[in-house]
């Protein structure tokens, strides 16, 4: 008895030591590999965010400092949010290479650009925004899927080599399937993807101006790359919605793209898809109605692309007031109940938030009658929907006790400006007669950035600008060259009639000969750079004529100058111009109206020209729809070495919250500082410099039991600073 259990148990001894040592392997394994990921741009597929790390905290963050940083010897701003996963960083370079790099090191692993894949060398690569990737596993397939321009590639996460069986040679042609053959349309894919299952749902960024393909919404199955699904967000005969156009608009409007990507209710199925405006952005006589899905939160059935519901923000644009922010999914608490709702900013500074299964809004929305057009031909919208609750988080109408007293002299030259402009609060449509404000201006209140949500709280945190531009419309006449033409209808919008732009943001094109070649020209032209979109629909008679225009400032045939805008706002409304344009037109096509060009309302020295402040960071409670707390957000060094510090700034990219108490943001362009927030009172709890303007969101992620704090930075807003790009990422000593 006692020698068989002694026996038995010597048997067992070894047995029981190897599941020991497993156990310990395995334990410290999980301590050591101790790794949160940031699986996606927006946090995750709810575009929360969030993350529930709480290493760095409130206690400690004040001891943050950079760990790693890699730089990019490349022009262009990617406005890349990172992917973590498993320790690997992926992200874009700013002339749009994939990178994979070790998150704990910064050090590079591979490098994909198509250019080398494809080995099709060009004249300067285009560039343009491309905010993050999308990552996809199954059992033990995994794969990256990158947007480049007008292609979507599929990746392998390990090695960054295309996988062939996808699409075409291991990329999907995003041009094709819109509209005709698709070779000439403006496809720019700027935000990614979304997954659902093994699907890729994506949109794209195309041109403001006609001929824009269709917005269309699609998804793409992630394995093979062939379409599964596509939502027309210009509705066809016999859909829902075509009555909102004229009857055969849904052959020539065009955009009501979704440029800025998506939030996916996983359990549900549902994705949130917000679009933009319909082309033209600032005239509409061609499209009376309300243009739905223009303008619009889309609410659509992930596997199938079928809507479930719909909520239109402006009705019938006229100010390209796009949904510019991606959607933001939360849990309110209304009545003692827990609602699932989607939260949706925009640049106007309205927050609508609404039930995520049916769309009913959580706080009342009302119609607000607004002015109407007076501009020939126009049916401007006689209502646009308001929240009333929360509060605007941007000023929104533009009064004489708003502007400057920078100086003396700045707040003589407002208010002599202010005395010619037209002024009446949001959704004034632009006239002929004057300049118009639009408070905030063009690039928000909330932008691509979009909002973090605190999921426990249910407290959301958004960035805002809060300055005013102004814009008009000028009748256009007969007689002007193709060169000129093309430039009136293509290009005034944001280089402005004179050529002058409203630099930084839209460089001016006087003295081009002096700078490019007509070969530098027509690449970017053609390819797009930065925020212009391509333009590869201009044939080549009309592109020559067209950059010849461009050097000499005539049109090589008609010899006709542009007409005169000199100056910032003393554009008289007189722009030689067109009547037809370049694409096949249709029936009540009408481009009688053109856009004077995107002006900032900014004083004689270069600074806004509205009273501070002119960025802020906000904390909104939704479930009470009140303010926790505002806070100005940035300073211009300069200023504040004269004092004048709490300005906030234009401020571009979003905020993170963390589980650790903190509400991570940089977005600020002239101060180059990286912040924590304290979530709850809005306290500034931390500080860094950072190496060029943070002015992208960030992302924050665990590897080896270490949380990582890691922004994109990137110098191209401030052309006056020092030029440069790189990733940088903070962490604990
Ligand atoms: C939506 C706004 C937009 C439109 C429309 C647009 N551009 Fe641009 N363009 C820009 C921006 C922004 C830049 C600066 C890009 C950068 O360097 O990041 C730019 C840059 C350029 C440059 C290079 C200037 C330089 O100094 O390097 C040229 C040339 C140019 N655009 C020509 C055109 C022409 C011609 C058209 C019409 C066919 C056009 N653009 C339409 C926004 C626009």
């Amino acid at each position: 008895m006692q020698r068989s259990s002694r026996s038995c148990l010597s048997k067992l001894l070894p047995i029981v030591w190897i599941l020991a040592a497993l156990l310990v392997e395995a334990c410290s394994d999980l301590r050591g590999r101790r790794s949160t990921d940031w699986p996606a741009a927006s946090g995750g597929p709810g575009g929360q965010r969030y993350s529930a790390l709480g290493q760095i905290n409130r206690t400690n963050v004040q001891r943050l400092r950079a760990a790693w940083t890699f730089e990019m010897a490349e022009r262009g701003d990617p406005e890349t949010t990172p992917i973590i996963v498993d320790g690997t960083l992926f992200a874009y370079t700013p002339e749009l290479a994939v990178i994979a790099l070790d998150a704990r090191t910064g050090h590079l692993i591979w490098r994909f650009s198509p250019e080398r894949a494809t080995g099709a060398p060009r004249v300067a690569v285009p560039t343009g925004p491309s905010r993050g990737l999308a990552y996809w596993s199954r059992g033990r397939e995994r794969r990256l899927l990158a947007g480049i321009r007008d292609r979507l590639y599929a990746l392998d996460p390990d090695t960054g080599q295309l996988i062939d069986s996808f699409g075409s040679g291991g990329s999907i042609d995003l041009r094709s399937g819109l509209r005709g053959d698709g070779a000439g349309h403006s496809v720019f894919m700027t935000s990614p993807g979304i997954i659902y299952d093994d699907l890729i749902i994506v949109g794209f960024r195309t041109l403001e101006t006609h001929p824009a393909p269709p917005g269309d919404i699609r998804a793409f199955d992630v394995v093979t790359g062939k379409l599964r699904w596509s939502f027309h967000t210009i509705p066809h005969p016999g859909e829902a919605g075509y009555e909102t156009w004229p009857t055969t608009a849904w052959q020539y409007a065009g955009a009501a793209n979704n440029w800025v990507g998506f939030a996916l209710d996983e359990q549900r199925g549902i994705v949130y898809a917000p679009t933009g405006s319909a082309v033209y952005d600032f005239y509409g006589g061609d499209r009376p109605g309300d243009n739905l899905y223009a303008n619009t939160l889309l609410a659509l059935d992930a596997r199938t692309g079928r809507r479930l519901w719909h909520f239109q923000g402006v009705h019938h644009d006229l100010w390209d007031r796009d949904f510019a922010s991606p959607p933001t999914l939360v849990s309110v608490s209304r009545g003692g109940k827990q609602i699932d709702a989607v939260a949706k900013l925009t640049k106007q500074g309205f927050l609508f938030l609404l039930n995520r299964v049916d769309g009913s809004p959580l706080f009342p929305i009302a119609e607000m009658p607004v002015r109407s057009s007076e501009v020939p031909g126009e049916e401007s919208s006689p209502t646009q929907p308001a929240p009333a609750l929360p509060a605007p988080f941007a000023r929104q109408r533009l009064t004489r006790d708003e502007l400057t007293q920078r100086t003396p002299g700045a707040h003589d030259w407002a208010l002599a400006q202010f005395a010619r402009f037209r002024s009446e609060g949001p959704y004034t449509p632009f006239g002929l007669d004057r300049p118009t404000v639009l408070m905030p201006g063009f690039d928000g209140g909330a932008e691509w950035g979009g909002a973090a949500v605190d999921p426990k709280s249910a407290v959301l945190y958004v960035n805002s600008n809060d300055i005013a531009w102004t814009g008009q419309l000028a009748e256009t006449a007969l007689n002007l060259g193709e060169g000129a033409t093309t430039y009136m209808t293509q290009c005034a919008m944001c280089h402005g009639v004179d050529r002058r732009g409203a630099p930084p943001e839209f460089p001016s094109l006087s003295n081009l000969s002096s700078r490019l070649s007509v070969s530098d020209i027509t690449a970017v032209i053609n390819g797009g750079r930065g925020r212009m979109p391509p333009f590869p629909n201009l044939e080549v008679g009309l592109l020559e004529n067209l950059v010849s225009f461009l050097l000499a400032g005539t049109d090589p045939a008609r010899a006709a100058a542009p007409g005169p805008d000199s100056g910032r706002h003393d554009a008289p409304p007189v722009l030689p111009g067109v009547t037809t344009l370049v694409a096949a037109g249709a029936e009540g096509r009408n481009e009688r109206y053109a856009f004077t060009g995107y002006k900032k309302f900014l004083d004689p020295d270069g600074y806004p020209a509205v009273a501070p402040p002119w960025g802020t960071l906000n904390a909104i409670d939704l479930n009470t729809g009140q303010y926790l707390w505002t806070v100005q957000l940035g300073y211009y060094p300069e200023l504040a070495a004269q004092g004048l510090d709490a300005t906030g700034t234009e401020n571009y990219g979003g905020p993170i919250v963390t589980a650790g108490g903190l509400v991570f943001i940089a977005a600020t362009i002239y101060d180059r500082k990286f912040r924590a927030f304290d979530s709850a009172s809005g306290l500034l709890l931390w500080e860094h410099d950072l190496p060029y303007a943070g002015t992208a969101t960030p992302a924050t992620y665990m590897v080896d039991g270490r949380q990582y704090i890691v922004v994109c930075t990137n110098a191209t807003r401030d052309r006056r600073a020092r030029q440069g790009s790189a990733y940088v990422a903070f962490a604990l000593p």
